[in-house]
């Protein structure tokens, strides 16, 4: 439901066949490839309660993740300690929402928080996902349980915090909670992520004004639901606090090793058969009309067109395409295919799978592109994680990529739409010819993620929130 906000999915996604000839970069892929988590994370019997003293047997010296804070900086969540949280996920799957609820939890847990997880939808075709991600979660000694028993009642009414992550985890309010819904509203923390028309449904969202706070990634996203909660549904947000997303510290180390970019950099491209001096634009983003793929090749296009006109001196360029699934969205797949090949453009346009592991190729590429139409993406976390790799980004004006790229120093923004082909086949030919400039709007992006979306940023701004929520939740219950 929140698969809008990211790249997505694991499976086949073609690098990993590649064999590495240097021993050492193993350690790094591994780390990079969830299917090997389940090597990591297998424990076999778990508790499904979260009693303290079930948590201590979890706690063992070497079972959790240091709780220690990072460096010498103390947590900015460090008064989260011994606190008990609920965390309500729409589903758990590989996609953004889930993953970032995840990414709290872990937080939380390294500062010695009480973490209980509860997921609402269980998908029986991602068994082995869900598998793999509720051992992850055991392993960092979060506790799992059914999101339908009394356990989850009992919890949901003795945590000092209940995180609902996504619009369409309201649902769970009622259904389970039932009578119990007006004693755990105050305490509620609503993380939103979806900015589709559909989610603006009263059975979804009825609950909002009155939970305790809402937290949504990007300011044009609240904004948005701030009009359409009262023009549309007449209702009233809670208090709204933005938080932008943050790079985890794993996609930092890759993006600042520059050994092991420059091999995963070489093997991807190899694997593309893209040469090194070429030039490689991507869209990283599941294969989507509302991504705008089919409005990039037609920029992509165009752009070939440009420099053979006007008889420009570029490297030869090439378009990647990552996140295909002929299997989910075979008819918009199709339509892609058949522009390359009407075009004749194949040899320069290249599609990949799906996959979570993003990071071989950002290493590989020159420039992103993030194309998302409509009202773009809602953060769009591909975006901070290309600056993260000192790459340059050619995106909509549109949603969250207005607040991450600075038009004409991180990158250069080109209208939604139709309008919007050939302005960014233009930025194509702009960045293709201006090596200097394409570098140095790199470095650049790469100085704002250094600034502003690392996960101790992210970190700081959710304490913040959750500092409120908490004071206010206590008093709301006193009066
Ligand atoms: C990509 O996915 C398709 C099915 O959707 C599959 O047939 C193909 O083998 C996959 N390619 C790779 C390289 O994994
Ligand atoms: C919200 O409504 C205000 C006033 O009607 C308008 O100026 C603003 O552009 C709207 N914002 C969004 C995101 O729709
Ligand atoms: C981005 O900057 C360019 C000039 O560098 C300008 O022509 C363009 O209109 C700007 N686009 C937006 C969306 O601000």
């Amino acid at each position: 439901m929140a698969k809008q906000l990211q790249h997505s999915h694991s499976n086949g996604s073609g690098w990993a066949s590649l064999h590495f000839h240097k021993r050492w970069l193993l350690p790094l892929l591994l780390m990079l490839s969830i299917s090997t988590l389940i090597a990591f994370f297998i424990r076999s019997a778990f508790d499904s309660s979260c009693d303290r003293s079930h948590l201590s047997v979890l706690e063992k010296p070497g079972n959790v993740k240091s709780a220690s804070p990072i460096g010498n900086t103390p947590s900015p969540l460090a008064f989260m300690k011994s606190k008990l949280v609920l965390l309500v996920s729409h589903e758990l799957s590989l996609s953004g929402g889930p993953l970032l609820l995840m990414e709290l939890a872990f937080l939380l847990r390294s500062v010695g928080t009480e973490v209980c997880w509860i997921t609402i939808q269980k998908t029986s075709e991602a068994d082995g996902v869900i598998y793999i991600l509720e051992h992850k979660m055991l392993n960092r000694g979060v506790q799992v349980f059914s999101a339908k028993g009394q356990e989850a009642i009992d919890t949901a009414l003795k945590a000092d915090l209940v995180v609902l992550n996504t619009a369409v985890a309201g649902k769970w309010l009622d259904t389970i909670l039932k009578e119990n819904v007006p004693r755990v509203l105050p305490k509620v923390l609503w993380w939103i992520h979806e900015m589709r028309g559909h989610y603006f449904k009263l059975n979804y969202v009825k609950h909002l004004p009155l939970v305790a706070g809402a937290m949504i990634d990007s300011h044009v996203t609240a904004e948005y639901w701030k009009n359409r909660t009262q023009e549309r549904l007449r209702i009233k947000m809670p208090e709204t606090y933005v938080v932008h997303l943050g790079n985890s510290k794993e996609l930092m180390e890759v993006a600042e090793d520059g050994v092991a970019k420059r091999v995963l950099r070489e093997h991807v491209r190899e694997s593309l058969g893209v040469r090194n001096e070429d030039l490689l634009f991507a869209i990283i983003n599941s294969v989507s009309r509302g991504k705008g793929q089919d409005l990039f090749l037609r920029s992509f296009y165009e752009s070939l067109q440009l420099i053979q006109e006007k008889k420009l001196q570029v490297p030869t360029m090439h378009a990647v395409i990552v996140g295909s699934d002929m299997t989910a969205q075979t008819k918009f797949e199709s339509e892609l295919r058949n522009f390359v090949v009407l075009k004749k453009i194949q040899d320069r346009v290249h599609f990949v799978n799906k996959t979570l592991t993003v990071a071989p190729y950002l290493a590989a590429i020159d420039v992103l592109v993030q194309n998302s139409q409509a009202r773009g993406e809602c953060f769009g976390r591909i975006t901070i994680e290309a600056m993260a790799f000192q790459l340059p980004v050619l995106g909509t004006a549109a949603g969250g990529t207005t607040e991450i790229v600075v038009n004409g120093t991180t990158g250069l923004l080109h209208p939604i739409g139709k309008e919007g082909i050939t302005p960014l086949a233009k930025n194509i030919v702009k960045l293709a010819t201006h090596v200097e400039r394409r570098l140095t709007m790199g470095k650049r992006g790469y100085k704002r993620v250094k600034e502003m979306f690392l996960e101790h940023h992210m970190a700081h701004r959710i304490a913040a929130v959750l500092k409120e929520v908490l004071h206010k939740s206590k008093t709301s219950s006193h009066s």
